[in-house]
Parts: C-alpha cells; structure tokens; sequence
C-alpha cells in the first residue's frame, strides 16, 4: 500500500515503469515552477520531480512541503536527462516523476539539519532528539554494523556448539571493581537487587550445571563514571567453556575475530597471528597494558647507561635505584620548541619531575636544554642503544619505574595521535596474559583483584598464595586493539579451599565470603569442572570498526558523560505514592554527609 521499494533501490532497470515510494522529504529544491524532492529512507535517497503540467495539486499544494514531511508519491520512473546524473547515488541515473502524492505526515522545524548534518551540533541535543539524529544514513549505518557483528558473533559460537543463555538482570552485587546500580524490592522493603555487573558468576554456575559452552550477548551496568570509551549500561558478549586451558579460549576468540573482520569488518586490515605478550613485556615495552602496537616507539631502558654519569639527575636516580628510561621521536629534530615545551608540559602534568629532550642533529652534534650537563659519547651511546637516527628526539624520564613508564605510555599515545604514526584503516590486535592476580591498593591500603576473584593463578604459586600475592601471575587475558581494552577474560579457580584464600588475600572475612558469594563456592562442592571464559565488549568493537572515538556514536540510546538520558530525562525523581510503596526515605543531599 505505501511502497514497492524502498527509496534506495530503483534502478534504469525500472524505466517507464510507474512505482509508488513512501519516504521523508530531505531535502527541496525549486526551479522555475518545477520542484525537485530528494526523498529518503534508510536505503538512502531517490529524486522525485513535480510538474505542474502532468500533476494536479492535492489536498495539499506541493510548494507546501518541508524537510521531513513523510510523503507517498506514485510516479513514473525516467532515466535523468544527461549531465545530470549523480554518479554517487544508486538511483543516481534515474529519476521519479510525479502522478499523484499524498501527505502522510508533516514534520515541525527541525531542531537541527538532518540532510546538511554538521558534527559539531551539540550532543546533547542530538541526544535529546536522538530519533531525528538517527535518521542520518552515517547512523543508520553504525547500527547496521553493530547488527551484522552481533549476528556474526550469533551464528560463529552456534555453529561452534556454544548455546546462548540469558541470565537474570535482577540479582545480587557482583563484585567486578564498580559501583552497583541497585532496585528496591517492593515486596522486601529496605532490599534491593543489584543489576549485574557482569554474568561472571552467572556462567561460571552454568559450568558448574554441565553446560560446557555458553555464550550471550548481554547488558551490564556499572554505576561509574562514564568516559569516551565506557557507559554505565553496555553491551557484552559474554562467554564461558568448559575443559579449557587459557590457549583453547585465545585461539577461538582469535579465530572468531578474524572470521568477524574478514565477514563485516568494513575491509579493514588486520594482523594475523594476533600479537602475544605477557603483561610485564607490555608494560615494559609500552608502558600500558593496553597498547597501540600498530607503531613502533618502544620504550627503552637506559638505566645502565645512565650509571655514574656526569648530569647527576640520572646518575642519582640509578643509585637511589630507580630508572631512567626512554622513547625515541621519528623526526622530532621537526618540532618546534613550543610543541617540546608542550609535552615536557604534558609529562609533568602526569607527574614526571621533567622530561629531557635530546634532539639529535648528527653523528656528533645536538640540542637539548640540558645540553652542558650532557657528553657527547653519552648522547651518542643512547642513540646507538635505542637506534636512533639523525633528526630524532629523544625522551627520557627519570624516577620511579611504575610512574616513568606509566608516563611515557601516555606520552608514547599522544605522540601516536599526534604525529599519526599509524593508519586509520587498520586494526592491529593483541593478546596480553600473565596479568598480576593482585594489586596492591595503596589508599584502601589492601590487595585488590587485578581482574575478578575468580582468576586462576598460574600453578607454581598454588601452594602459597599469601606469602607474596604482589608477586602471583594468574591465567588472566586482556584483547586490545589499537589501544583499546576490547575484552577480559581468565581460566577460572574451581576449587572451594582455593576460591577461599584468595578471599582471605583480598581481606574478606569469613562471614563476608559467606554473605556474598556462597552461592559459587557451595556449587564447587558438587563437582564444578575446570572452566574459563572471555567477554568482548560489543561497543568497543563496533567503535572501532566503525572509526570513532566516542562509544555514545554506537549505541542507539546512549547516555550522556554524566550518565543523564537527554530523551526521557532520566534518573528523574519518583512519586511520593512510589516512594511509599517501595518504603524508601529521600534523604535531601544538603543534609547528606
Ligand atoms: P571486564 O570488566 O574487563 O570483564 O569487561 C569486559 C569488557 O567489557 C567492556 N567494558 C565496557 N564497555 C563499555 N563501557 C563500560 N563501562 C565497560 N566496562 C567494560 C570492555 C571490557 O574489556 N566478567 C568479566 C569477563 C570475564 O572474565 O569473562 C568482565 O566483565 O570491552
């Protein structure tokens, strides 16, 4: 009744023949009494010409129309006369001309151009009015992609016996390092539910109940703070297998992310093997424990160098028994002294004590502020060290080794970005293992988990788990991709006594345990098999192929930074009736402490 096709779709192969399209008016263009109307749906757009000779105007006049009025128009379909074809559209060789309309719909000004889109239109108007922003075909696009990856996914792990299985949204705190967001029980007042942080617990009792494979795409809710990269509702695949070593779930999610960019990955390329490193070499080499491997600029390690030299700020440091380490800049012998001065700037906003710049301008020659501290054989010893060349700068940091490298990771990104040392239209992955099974909190002053509880820890440091836990490598696996955490995962523990002391490591007490995660440690008591598990995180994924910085480009209801819905105005206030059913008391923040 409204459309043989969708606006996208005709072709010369349909001249002369009379159709009927349906679609909203994006854009109008008058020329001497006749009216050209792009007409568009999400296939994209078609040209409909009115004549006033062949058409009689109907219970609304043509020159009537506006921007994103839904029209439907029978017509006849003519090849464009030449020189006006437009080679970048699909219908661009033909045309629609107009028999008869009808309005099906009239559009208000819009709040903003949805045909003439301009980026930087305010998010959060955008966001307010997300269902005009998503009719831009860019958009349209985004969630086709995230479509065909979350189908790809579907049918990969089908066809690989995993079986998807939803898990409850309302359960109890899980702990995976946030904030719960919690609902009241009506019927249990003062209890609530906690939305799941993750399924962890979840699949790992599907293990348990012989599933062997399982698998979901699932939304997680952490109550944090969102960033570019991360929302307090997401989208994970989750996945868990049973009988598995740490090698058998790497090599399947490498195959099954390999079959995804070769299926729906827009043609962009990509490494094969992924790369591995352990979690030492990646901090070592890149300062991060998720780095952007797609450019070299490896961090090097001039300690030993640096031994009793002369400039006393590196030969202090190396016998107060820090570090001095490093990066070489490509052609930074090009910057100018402002750039330098902006990222010596920079890596003492991140809290170096200074960053010395030697810029090398030969064999023998080179500038740097500190240049009278420095010995010629020692500039050229670092460069020899760290091949450097001609015309490149180099960094060095000197200080403490977690901070001196956890600066120069941040450095080595921003010089990434800014020098774009790498191309935009690939993809390059890696695996990082041998995570540390604990971290030292030094606020709280207590070990935290490094991933979750229910990490592994390698076998040789099963016996003694307490004695030096700072020390322990667990079967723990980050995947990146161009500098970003694209997943997590880990063999599990399935044994009770062992699940135990790493409670006891991280400082629950006994009843704390009990309260809190019972319901796993009483399934390990009737035969739990070993098991282990990865969860990609769908938006990052979908970010990445679709080439953009901002998570809130893929999700077709995002939130804000500060976690507020511009849509449907939420979290908002309930009603007193609400509140009185749930037995729930607002306390008013000025008198909260
Ligand atoms: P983790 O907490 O590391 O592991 O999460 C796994 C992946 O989920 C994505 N992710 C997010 N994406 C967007 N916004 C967020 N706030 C956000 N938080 C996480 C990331 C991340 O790599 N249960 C474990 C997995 C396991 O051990 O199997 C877990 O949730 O891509």
């Amino acid at each position: 009744m409204y459309r043989d096709y969708y606006c996208g779709e005709p072709t010369e192969n349909l001249v002369n023949k009379e159709i009927t399209l349906s679609g909203w008016i994006n854009k109008r263009r008058d020329h001497g009494g006749l009216l050209f109307i792009d007409l568009r749906d999400r296939t994209g757009l078609i040209q409909v010409v009115f004549d006033p000779e062949n058409l009689k105007p109907s219970e609304i006049n043509w020159n009537q129309f506006r921007s994103e009025w839904i029209i439907k128009v029978k017509g006849l379909v003519k090849l464009r006369p030449k020189g006006t074809q437009n080679p970048n559209l699909n219908t661009g060789k033909i045309e629609l001309i107009a028999k008869s309309y009808e309005v099906i719909n009239m559009s208000k000004t819009l709040p903003f151009e949805i045909s003439d889109f301009k980026e930087e239109t305010e998010e959060f108007l955008r966001l307010k009015y997300r269902y005009l922003d998503l009719r831009r075909p860019q958009k349209y696009n985004i969630l086709n992609l995230r479509h065909n990856v979350i189908k790809y996914i579907r049918d990969y792990l089908d066809n690989k016996g995993f079986l998807e299985i939803e898990t409850p949204i309302l359960i109890k705190s899980t702990p995976e390092g946030a904030r719960d967001f919690v609902v009241p029980s009506r019927n249990n007042p003062g209890q609530f539910y906690a939305l799941p942080q993750s399924p962890q617990q979840l699949k790992q009792l599907l293990m348990v109940a012989g599933v062997d494979k399982y698998f979901q795409i699932v939304k997680c809710f952490r109550d944090e703070d969102p960033r570019a990269d991360r929302q307090p509702e997401f989208t994970q695949l989750d996945l868990e297998m049973s009988f598995v070593n740490q090698e058998d779930v790497l090599s399947l999610t490498e195959d099954m992310m390999k079959g995804l960019m070769e299926k729906v990955g827009l043609n962009k390329k990509y490494n094969s093997p992924f790369v591995r490193l352990t979690y030492d070499e990646s901090m070592n080499l890149y300062g991060t424990d998720k780095p952007d491997i797609r450019y070299g600029m490896k961090i090097n390690d001039f300690t030993d160098l640096c031994k009793g030299n002369q400039f006393k700020v590196l030969s202090d440091t190396v016998s107060r028994g820090e570090v001095v380490k490093g990066l070489v800049v490509p052609k930074g012998s090009e910057f100018s002294r402002r750039q330098i001065d902006d990222i010596v700037d920079y890596s003492k906003n991140l809290g170096s004590g200074g960053l010395i710049w030697i810029v090398l301008d030969s064999e023998i020659e080179f500038k740097s502020i500190v240049k009278k501290y420095l010995d010629k054989n020692f500039v050229k010893k670092l460069a020899k060290y760290s091949g450097a060349k001609n015309g490149d700068m180099i960094l060095l940091v000197a200080g403490k080794n977690k901070n001196t490298l956890e600066i120069l990771g941040n450095l080595r990104s921003r010089l990434g970005r800014d020098l774009q040392l790498y191309d935009q239209n690939e993809l390059q992955f890696c695996f990082i293992t041998d995570f540390p099974l604990f971290e030292w909190d030094e606020d709280a002053k207590k070990w935290e988990s490094s991933h979750h509880p229910f990490t592994m820890p390698h076998e040789k440091y099963l016996n003694n788990i307490t004695d030096n836990p700072g020390k322990i490598r667990a079967y723990c696996y980050d995947m990146v991709a161009n500098g970003y955490e694209l997943a997590s995962g880990s063999i599990r523990i399935h044994k009770k006594e062992l699940q135990e002391q790493v409670f006891s490591v991280l400082g629950y007490s006994k009843e704390q345990t009990n309260e809190q995660f019972s319901q796993l440690l009483n399934s390990f008591e009737y035969g739990a098999p070993p098991h282990g598990g990865i969860a990609p995180g769908i938006d990052r994924i979908v970010m990445l192929l679709a080439g953009t910085e901002n998570i809130r480009d893929v999700i077709a209801f995002p939130k804000t930074q500060s976690g507020f819905d511009p849509l449907f105005e939420s979290p908002s206030p309930l009603s007193k009736e609400q509140l009185h059913e749930l037995s729930i008391d607002v306390i008013k923040s000025e008198n909260k402490n």
